[in-house]
């Protein structure tokens, strides 16, 4: 039997890539969305995949999503934590709604949503659970003090969890992506992405989200049994950790 994958945020941007190049790689997919319905909807039509919506920021409505997607496609096997926001601003300008939106989705998401899947996954002796965070969690950046603490948060959360999963047969790394050609890079204002972003990406380009997708595909396949607790920077050499 075809392994079950879920995929927060996995409609649009890098989540829909790692959905759809997991259903090319032969699992059944769940993709979970929070807000944008015509996407989702789209997004199902086109690719054959079930969507769920629910918050990732919000623990009741997420463990009660995955028990919706097990009783509908099993038990899930591999869980990939991509779902996440941007609230970029000065800290200067920075205010308590968007220090905790983006909290609350990109590191308070990691817990609700793994939480309700580690027992199980335990209990099968198997697991992968595959962290999306981002470069800007491994070096930092202006305008984004709220995005970079959550994505560091989500390196030490794979960290510690890895350990935790190892002799349950479970394995936990973070996949920390650069600069992608998405929506949310794409709101960066022009002249900040020509001036002080392009420039400094050794490879002059942005990435793709199939890019990142190919690592998901791995890290979440028998070959990758021996990886875990691993950070893996997929950024064109922007930053080297
Ligand atoms: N890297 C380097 N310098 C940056 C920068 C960045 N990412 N973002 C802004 N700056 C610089 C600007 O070039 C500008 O420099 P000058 O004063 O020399 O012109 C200075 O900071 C101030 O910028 P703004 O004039 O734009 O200031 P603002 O207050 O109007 O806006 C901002 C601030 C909202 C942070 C805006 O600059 C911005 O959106 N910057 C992009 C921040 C960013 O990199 N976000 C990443 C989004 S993609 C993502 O998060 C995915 C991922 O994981 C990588």
């Amino acid at each position: 039997m075809a392994r079950v994958a879920l995929v927060t945020g996995g409609t649009r941007g890098i989540g829909h890539a790692i959905s759809v190049a997991l259903k090319n790689a032969g699992y059944r997919v769940a993709a979970s969305y929070a807000g944008n319905d015509a996407a989702a909807q789209q997004f199902q039509v086109e690719t054959g995949i079930p969507v769920y919506k629910f918050d990732v920021s919000n623990y009741e409505a997420s463990e009660a999503a995955i028990k919706q997607v097990e009783k509908d496609i099993g038990p899930i096997d591999v869980l990939v934590n991509n779902a996440g926001i941007t609230k970029d601003t000065m800290f200067h300008k920075m205010t308590k709604e968007h220090w905790d939106a983006v909290i609350g989705t990109n590191l308070n998401g990691l817990f609700n949503v793994t939480r309700p899947v580690w027992e199980g996954m335990r209990n099968r002796k198997f697991g992968r659970v595959i962290n999306i965070s981002s470069i800007n969690g491994q070096k930092g950046q202006m305008g984004q003090v709220n995005y970079s603490a959550s994505k560091a948060g989500d390196i030490g959360f794979t960290k510690a969890l890895a350990q935790e999963g190892a002799r349950a047969g479970i394995t936990v790394n973070v996949i920390c992506p650069g600069y992608i050609a998405t929506e949310m890079v794409k709101a960066i204002p022009q002249d900040v992405l020509d001036k002080s972003i392009l420039p400094f990406i050794p490879v002059g380009r942005l990435g793709e989200p199939s890019e990142i997708a190919r690592c998901v595909v791995f890290l979440a396949s028998d070959d990758a049994g021996f990886i875990t607790g691993a950070t893996i920077s997929a950024n064109g050499g922007q930053y080297f950790a």
